[in-house]
């Protein structure tokens, strides 16, 4: 694993929103795994604001995110639908872009389409990833075993908590999402993680320094062939010495 200790936040989200345009010069047909979170939103912004000075053209990228709310429409405005468009998707010209669809019902038949467009696509080749607090990655929470497709989950409390600033109500929180799976995440070509503050030293520690462990989603990264973190000081303070 490559890791990039940067200053704060801003600095992270440069040196991301930097890989990510290196990936686009390079392969400028490419398939970008996005996230959402406010991990991100830095990293968002620094590509809109080099997309507007002609230094990046995303004409012929296509986008998969990693989650969806079950149950909110795309117009509410914290599914992630909105959040990618009014943070990324509605400011640059990215070809084509895709979500799993929080309306649909039947969750099986629409995790099953969502793994078959990843693989018609021909995969991802670059993943960004943000990272919760109790080690999740897309929604993929703490469990028994990794998921390896797009599947439902119930949301944990932590997680519910976490997300509830969010919403006018904690009871607003939707309680389900779909994610795609650990095995759908480890295919991506290229990992870039990016991770930010003293309230996550913990957890990134636990994910990149510890065991191997579905209770902590995030650390069978470690077993992925090229993966970058990107963090600010905060959240590297308390790593093995
Ligand atoms: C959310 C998202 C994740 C995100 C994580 C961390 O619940 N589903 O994809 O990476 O939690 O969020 P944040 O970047 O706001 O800390």
């Amino acid at each position: 694993m490559k890791i990039y200790k940067t200053k704060n936040y801003d600095a992270m989200s440069r040196t991301a929103a930097n890989i990510i345009s290196a990936q686009v010069i390079m392969k400028p047909n490419c398939v970008l795994g996005l996230a959402t979170g406010s991990s991100p939103i830095g990293t968002y912004k620094q590509l809109v604001d080099w997309y507007n000075k002609g230094d990046i053209n995303f004409a012929q990228v296509t986008t998969v995110n990693l989650d969806e709310y079950r149950g909110l429409t795309r117009d509410n405005d914290q599914s992630y639908y909105y959040f990618m468009h009014k943070n990324l998707f509605d400011h640059v010209n990215i070809k084509a872009s895709y979500l799993p669809d929080g309306t649909r019902e039947d969750a099986e038949e629409e995790c099953h389409h969502y793994e078959e467009i990843i693989r018609s696509l021909g995969g991802v080749d670059l993943q960004l990833l943000g990272l919760g607090h109790n080690g999740h990655i897309g929604f993929n929470e703490p469990a028994d075993h990794f998921p390896k497709e797009t599947h439902c989950v119930d949301l944990q409390e932590r997680t519910i908590e976490a997300n509830k600033r969010f919403f006018a109500s904690i009871d607003d929180v939707p309680r389900q999402a779909y994610t795609m799976g650990i095995g759908t995440i480890m295919r991506a070509r290229k990992i870039l993680i990016i991770v930010s503050g003293e309230d996550k030293a913990d957890i990134v520690r636990d994910a990149f320094f510890g065991p191997i462990t579905p209770t902590v989603p995030a650390s069978i990264l470690q077993l992925h062939p090229d993966v970058t973190l990107v963090a600010d000081e905060a959240a590297l303070s308390r790593l093995p010495q």
